[in-house]
């Protein structure tokens, strides 16, 4: 027999057994929390144009839902808030009787199993779209602490599991974790966006939550697109002043610092697959010009590969009916 020098990769590729016994990473509806935008008002369910089965919800419709993800094994949600009245400080945000610190209980009391997740920021509630306090034309950042601090408080007491501050202020996590810990809530986690790139990924998102700055941009709180070393400054600090999970975000183009984040610290992370990246797929997938089963599998397994132990994604509903799908087909193999 005449000797090979060359590897046999496709040994380990032989059939579809074969290569789930060597398959490296997993994706699972424990990974997946999914994002809903609460609405005041009733009987709404608001189609967002730009983010296809998407909707803005009333809390009428919240716990059915709910109970919904839950049927389908998602186990955590990431609130966002739109209120009716915007103001120039934000007042919706820490309201006791917001519209996220509403919608927290209800769920809390409907099904107290769900974890949810509160994201707290002020741009959905100011009226100039900026996430913190405007003074002298600038986001103010030792001010606009106070209020992101009221705000996570009014969220863990209505209920909230983990706290999410997105606001992207420097000393939001050491600030929120004092907060929370002088309130009674020192066992209330914080998921830090702890990496978050000032990216035109969100502009569907802004359209959900009705969110866009009204002048200017995030570009002197958010970071810049083109680094890498700031990510683990950013991520360093948050570890420090005391997060427990670190988010990175945007996903898609950003799986570098998902990695690099992964690498360097030893707490669960985050990627969050935002409202851009799920557009672009959504509008790619209705024009029939890509499998969307596959590709958003195939875009998630890569989050998992790049380091994420969860997701947070606008396609966490179809994703767990795909998974579901699988596993009773495997069951009927077995
Ligand atoms: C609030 C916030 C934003 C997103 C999550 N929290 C918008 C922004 O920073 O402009 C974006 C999420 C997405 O695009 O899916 N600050």
């Amino acid at each position: 027999m005449e000797e090979i020098d060359f590897k046999r990769h496709r040994r380990l590729r032989k059939n579809a057994f074969m290569r789930d016994l060597v398959r490296e990473n997993h994706l699972s509806t424990d990974d997946l929390i999914y994002p809903l935008f609460v609405v005041e008002g009733e009987k709404i369910r608001n189609p967002v144009p730009s983010m296809p089965g998407i909707e803005q919800i009333s809390l009428d419709y919240l716990a059915d839902e709910i109970r919904e993800l839950q049927t389908l094994g998602i186990k955590a949600v990431l609130l966002f808030g739109i209120p009716n009245e915007k103001d120039h400080v934000g007042s919706g945000a820490y309201d006791e009787n917001g519209i996220v610190q509403k919608a927290i209980q209800l769920i809390k009391s409907e099904v107290p199993e769900m974890l949810v997740i509160a994201d707290t920021c002020l741009c959905e509630y100011t009226d100039h779209g900026h996430c913190g306090l405007i003074i002298d034309g600038e986001v103010a950042n030792d001010p606009s602490l106070q209020l992101h601090v009221k705000t996570a408080i009014s969220q863990a007491k209505a209920g909230a599991d983990i706290i999410a501050p997105s606001n992207m202020m420097d000393g939001f996590v050491k600030a929120i974790r004092k907060g929370l810990d002088n309130n009674g809530f020192s066992y209330v986690p914080i998921m830090s966006y702890a990496v978050k790139y000032a990216s035109a990924f969100y502009g569907p998102f802004r359209d959900a939550a009705d969110s866009a700055p009204q002048f200017g941009d995030r570009k002197t709180y958010q970071m810049d697109p083109a680094n890498r070393l700031e990510a683990l400054r950013e991520a360093e600090a948050d570890v420090e002043e005391g997060a427990d999970f670190l988010i990175v975000k945007p996903g898609m183009p950003y799986m570098d610092i998902i990695r690099d984040v992964k690498n360097a610290f030893h707490l669960p992370i985050v990627a969050y697959n935002v409202s851009g990246e799920y557009s672009m797929v959504k509008a790619a997938a209705l024009n029939g010009w890509i499998d969307e089963k596959q590709i958003v599998m195939e875009l998630l397994t890569g989050f998992k590969r790049a380091g994420a132990d969860l997701i947070i994604t606008y396609f966490a509903k179809d994703v767990a009916k795909w998974l579901n799908e699988s596993s009773l087909k495997q069951g009927k193999k077995a």
